[in-house]
């Protein structure tokens, strides 16, 4: 059966709330495992700026916080439909990082939402979405 390894992008938006449930859906139906990946951006800063570590620090532990509890809601969406899932939280540009892990990890399905949270309005495909569907080396399902 194809489609052994599959794995969600999640950010929490409404068009990726929609993904997780069709990724569930399709996971239970192939027997597959669910690996469900959340990727933060890396703190920013203008290089004239001296910023002291602790803020850098702190901005990276809030944003790991508010991830953690983003990907808690989708466990426990997969838990109550039967199934356990695998979770990341991983930092950086997110289609280039959805991209590592499915090549690390063996993923042969990728699936995304349309859109995510923010993003730019004029786009009716999210640069996430269209990147993966161009450059990763796994199908993409975007969620519509
Ligand atoms: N930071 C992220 N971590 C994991 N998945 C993401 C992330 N950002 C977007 N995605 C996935 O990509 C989909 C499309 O989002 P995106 O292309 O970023 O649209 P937008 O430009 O509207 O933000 C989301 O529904 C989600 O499945
Ligand atoms: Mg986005």
């Amino acid at each position: 059966m194809p489609y052994k390894k599959i794995l969600l992008g999640y950010d929490g938006s409404q068009p990726s709330k929609k993904a997780l449930e069709k990724a569930v859906e399709l996971a239970k139906r192939l027997e597959a495992q669910l690996h469900i990946v959340g990727v933060i951006k890396p703190f920013e800063f203008a290089a004239i700026d001296y910023i002291p570590p602790e803020e850098i620090e702190k901005y990276e532990e809030e944003e790991l916080k508010k991830e953690e509890i983003i990907l808690k809601e989708a466990i426990e969406f997969a838990k109550k439909k039967g199934i356990e899932v695998i979770t990341k939280v991983m930092e950086g540009e997110p289609a280039e990082e959805l991209m590592t892990y499915a090549d690390e990890n063996g993923c042969d399905l990728i699936i995304v939402g349309k859109r995510g949270k923010g993003g730019f309005k004029r786009l009716l495909l999210g640069s996430t979405a269209g990147n993966l569907v161009k450059y990763a080396n796994q199908s993409v399902l975007v969620v519509k």
